[in-house]
């Protein structure tokens, strides 16, 4: 393997336009900090970036859903992410964003050499246009059917039934994700960056010279260049994200997935002025990590990107990981079919290690994985508390029993003793070899197999037996154990680290350093530790019932009828321009020839008018002669089967789908206004 000088990791930008959730932990932030965390243990030059990707479609649209701009979208939500981050440990040199100021430049400058350079396709195509919106649709402000898997949900910038990428107009039976219309085309102009001509050199870099990278990954990149790449386009007609630096920009912006992985530049260069190194320097070793449905991004489009630029690295590996699901079912930021965050820090306070070793013990390293509250409980209580918590309860607490919480002087050692000294070193090795191949499961079945050894060593030595005979052979055995826990205290830290910083206060210990894992002599005879708690409790039925019904519960309300969701705001005087007013229905008759039509003669207050409504299939004339409605008086009369139509009554929808009138609470005079 290619030797290097220095590390940079980054880890997908998290959208700014919800909380995060276990899905996103286990995918891609745990098994980076596990991996950053081991670097910098080993005292390796290691920079760690992140980030919120706070410009694109799915932020747009949350905007337009919660009536308030898009601005105001990420400043909440990047402040929630970053700060579950942070809860949870996970130690990012930098969390940034997208909307930063080094960012626009940064991500400016770089479209620009493009441009100067002529490595963009000029041209004017027609894209989908929303009339009833006035707005192009690029992305998920589109949906429609995947013309590589049928897939009716597709998006028009991927579909995550098949992890196709596509372009908008790739889709059949294009619709619109704001108004719900079919849209039309309308010609615009956009920079196409022309991936095909990148395609000979991908296929040499990926297939041949990474082949050691993750099956999944590899597999994914073959089958897109198999496909054939397609140039493209890198703008987009919106308001919202970089403004695109070209004469004549007016309403066009980056593509977000031109401008965010851009974001891992500009906050390297926020971090450090030092960040040339990290980036233009072959002796760098880039690592991205991200989840399967960012794999075309950064192992294709980036990559082409950067060689156009021409001065940068591209990443070494791209160790993506596969989707976590959640008691058998994909998480679901839209059913609210997730753990988030947030929650679980409020719902099970101090126990963020717990988690993270559930994760990483469930980690979707090479295809989906499970998570299930049963799984977490049993994991914590067997193996945590069991074996973990267990041997350094055991070590620390016979210490202060048996020497005033002194590490007491060895005397000589015996075959065994040598052997489980021995053992540590071999487990050492084996987590290096798991960690530095992604293999992180693995990795944490090392870890907790030192534990495992440090709680055989007890059971085989059985000290609460030999103090009475044999106290320095006592003293032996507690220096040994003694030893083992703060070797679990150094290994502990890539994975658990909020544990670690726990034994280490424990044994009021400081050392730091990965190398000195194995080593036999960390503590010095003398050296006092302090009064030891508990590292990990017991995690009780109860806990675990509450977490399990509040899933059920959402999976009921997930089974009820959805209701639509909300439209697009409006003004108050828009909502004056409706008059809508009570009216009593004085006679009422079937439309010869139909059968979903009554016309109906309406005392409005103001006159007595006729009015055709689709209500047939629920009513009949004698039900609905004599009923106080609702009705919108100023709707343009219609023509409907050749009768004048001069208003429209309101009904809603039952659950069953049958229609019901909308009826006012009292009888009240003909013509007063709803209001
Ligand atoms: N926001 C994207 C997602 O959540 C990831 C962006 S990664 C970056 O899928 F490279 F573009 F930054
Ligand atoms: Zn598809």
């Amino acid at each position: 393997m290619k030797k290097f000088k220095r590390t940079l990791v980054t880890c997908a930008l998290p959208y700014a336009n919800g909380p995060i959730h276990i899905g996103h932990l286990a995918g891609v932030y745990v098994p980076a900090d596990i991996y950053v965390s081991y670097l910098r243990l080993k005292g390796s030059d290691v920079k760690w970036i992140c980030g919120s990707d706070e410009h694109g479609v799915p932020i747009t649209i949350k905007a337009r859903q919660e009536g308030v701009s898009p601005q105001d979208v990420v400043d909440k939500y990047h402040r929630i992410i970053k700060d579950s981050f942070s809860r949870f440990g996970i130690s990012f040199d930098i969390y940034s964003r997208t909307t930063s100021p080094v960012h626009y430049e940064t991500a400016s400058a770089f479209f620009r050499k493009l441009y100067d350079n002529n490595e963009f396709i000029e041209k004017t195509t027609g894209q989908l246009y929303d009339e009833e919106a006035k707005q192009f649709l690029a992305d998920r402000y589109v949906t429609g059917t995947c013309p590589h898997c049928g897939n009716e949900k597709a998006y028009g910038d991927q579909c995550e039934k098949c992890g196709s990428s596509l372009n908008a107009t790739d889709l059949i039976n294009p619709r619109s994700a704001i108004s719900g219309s079919v849209p039309v085309m309308r010609d615009t102009k956009h920079w196409y960056l022309p991936l095909d001509k990148y395609e000979p050199f991908l296929r040499k870099w990926i297939l041949d010279e990474h082949k050691e990278w993750k099956i999944n990954v590899s597999g994914q990149c073959k089958s897109w260049l198999d496909q054939g790449l397609q140039p493209r386009a890198v703008s987009r007609d919106l308001n919202w994200g970089v403004p695109l630096p070209v004469d004549g920009n007016e309403g066009k912006v980056l593509y977000v997935w031109f401008d965010a992985p851009i974001g891992y530049i500009s906050a390297t260069r926020e971090l450090t002025p030092d960040w040339e190194k990290y980036w233009k320097d072959p002796e760098t070793r880039l690592i991205h990590f991200i989840g399967k449905d960012n794999i075309v991004f950064h192992c294709i489009i980036f990559p082409a990107m950067l060689k156009a630029e021409g001065s940068y690295i591209l990443p070494d590996n791209v160790p993506a990981n596969e989707f976590l699901n959640l008691e058998g079912d994909k998480i679901s930021t839209s059913r609210n079919w997730a753990v988030w965050l947030h929650e679980y820090l409020a719902d099970f306070p101090d126990k963020e290690d717990v988690l993270r070793y559930v994760l990483t013990a469930n980690m979707p390293e090479t295809k989906d994985n499970d998570f299930t509250w049963k799984d977490f409980q049993a994991r914590n209580n067997n193996e945590l508390v069991a074996i973990l918590g267990n041997f350094i309860n055991r070590a620390l607490v016979l210490t202060m029993k048996y020497t005033n919480g002194k590490v007491p002087v060895a005397g000589e050692l015996n075959d065994f003793d040598r052997l489980t000294i021995a053992g540590m070193g071999e487990i050492k090795e084996k987590m290096e070899d798991a960690i530095e191949n992604f293999r992180f499961r693995d990795a944490l079945k090392e870890f907790m197999n030192l534990a495992r050894l440090g709680n055989k060593y007890l059971a085989d030595t059985e000290p609460w037996i030999l103090i009475k005979t044999d106290p320095a052979r006592v003293n032996t055995i507690l220096y040994i154990a003694l030893q083992i826990t703060a070797n679990l205290a150094l290994a502990s830290e890539p994975f658990l680290p909020f544990s670690s910083r726990k034994i280490r206060q424990f044994l009021n210990f400081d050392l730091f350093n990965w190398a000195d894992i194995g080593r036999s002599d960390l503590l010095k005879p003398g050296h006092q530790i302090n009064d030891p708690e508990l590292l990990f409790e017991k995690i009780e039925d109860d806990a675990i019932e509450a977490q399990v019904n509040k899933l059920l519960a959402t999976r009921q309300a997930n089974e009820k009828p959805k209701a639509a969701p909300q439209k697009d705001i409006i003004s108050f005087d828009d909502f004056t321009k409706l008059d809508i007013r009570t009216g009593t229905i004085l006679e009422a008759e079937k439309v010869p020839k139909t059968t979903k039509l009554l016309k109906l003669k309406i005392d409005t207050g103001i006159d007595v008018r006729t009015v055709v409504s689709g209500i047939a299939e629920y009513f009949t004339p004698e039900q609905v002669i004599g009923r106080q409605v609702s009705i919108l008086v100023n709707l343009e009369p219609r023509k409907i089967k050749n009768i004048d139509s001069q208003g429209m009554i309101l009904m809603a929808e039952d659950s069953n789908g049958e229609l019901v009138f909308v009826q006012p609470e009292k009888v009240t005079v003909n013509g007063s206004l709803i209001k």
